[in-house]
């Protein structure tokens, strides 16, 4: 590859995407609100994820176009830190979609962030992309209409597929250090009924699962989750084994509203049972390194 963009690379899963691409591809440009040093082969360059300020010419022959641009939902959904996680992803989809369209010769292909979110709470009923069923909260109408700006504007000579990804697991950012340092702390019980689904990811999955989707040019919308959706019990248990603490206090869901508030974050993020297969990239033939949350966890 020659050139990758990376809207909104400066995060978690931005980290995770450079460190993968960086020997792959020529040159990497990341688009990003702070002011931040170029170094080998990456470059940074300001936009503010709303409007056309000259950014946009970068867009022009490049590979491919990733946008990662989103404020953080770990925060408390009031109506201020709820419309800027809207208007964050909404704005920033759309800009990129005028971009674009007004590039002579665009990105072959751009992925777009989604999230395995966008299914509703099921303990009882694994979702793929065509079987799945998407509900009705806060969380589930930001997914819908994420993914209805992205999809709306038809770009003939780009192919779109949005990643519908769920809880990355990895060493240096996102949910899992938290969770361990918790466990390590003794706090690593199973939350709530312990009986709802984590689906999970291992980082370095998720980095070669967007590789796979751009060598195969896979279109629309795709899970990228593992195969193996775990419930919370069984996944504290593990982290709990792996951190060699031999007990966890198990956290009921008051405990939880009310840690949650203290925090600054919302019970949704480990009380929601997410259920969710990787359908497509399976049938495609895509591979895991890291199937079993046990293994995934023994690398972390
Ligand atoms: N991490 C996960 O497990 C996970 C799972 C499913 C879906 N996702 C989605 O994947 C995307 C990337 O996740 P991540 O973990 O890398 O998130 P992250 O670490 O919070 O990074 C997101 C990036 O978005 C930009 N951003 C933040 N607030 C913004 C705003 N108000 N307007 C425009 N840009 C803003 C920031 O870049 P600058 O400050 O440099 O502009 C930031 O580096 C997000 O959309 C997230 O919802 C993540």
């Amino acid at each position: 590859m020659k050139k990758l963009i990376i809207a909104g690379g400066t995060g978690f899963l931005g980290e995770v995407l450079i460190n993968y691409f960086k020997e792959k591809a020529s040159e990497i440009v990341v688009l990003t609100r702070s002011k931040k040093n170029n170094y080998d082969t990456i470059r940074y360059i300001y936009w503010d994820a709303q409007s056309l300020t000259g950014w946009e010419k970068e867009l022009e022959g490049a590979d491919v176009l990733i946008n990662l641009a989103g404020k953080s939902v770990d925060c408390r959904y009031n109506e201020r830190n709820k419309s800027e996680i809207m208007a964050s992803r909404v704005n920033s989809t759309s800009i990129l979609n005028k971009a674009v369209l007004q590039c002579s010769t665009p990105p072959k292909h751009w992925l777009n962030s989604s999230t395995a979110t966008i299914y509703r709470h099921s303990e009882d009923k694994q979702m793929d992309e065509v079987n799945g069923e998407i509900g009705h909260d806060f969380s589930m109408n930001v997914a819908k209409v994420w993914e209805r700006t992205f999809f709306q504007t038809k770009t003939p000579d780009t192919l779109k597929t949005a990643l519908r990804t769920s809880i990355v697991l990895g060493k240096n950012g996102g949910a899992y250090p938290m969770i361990k340092k918790l466990t390590q702390l003794g706090f690593g019980g199973k939350q709530g009924s312990g009986n709802q689904y984590v689906s999970w990811i291992h980082e370095y999955d998720f980095a070669r699962a967007v590789a796979f989707i751009i060598n195969q040019k896979i279109e629309g919308v795709i899970n990228v989750v593992s195969p193996t959706p775990v419930r919370n019990r069984e996944f504290m248990k593990t982290i709990q084994h792996r951190v060699k603490i031999p007990f966890g206090i198990p956290i009921s869901k008051t405990l939880l509203e009310i840690g949650a508030k203290i925090i600054g974050t919302e019970t949704e993020l480990v009380l929601k049972s997410r259920n969710v297969i990787p359908a497509r990239l399976q049938n495609e033939g895509f591979e895991f390194k890291y199937n079993t949350v046990q293994k995934a966890l023994v690398d972390l």
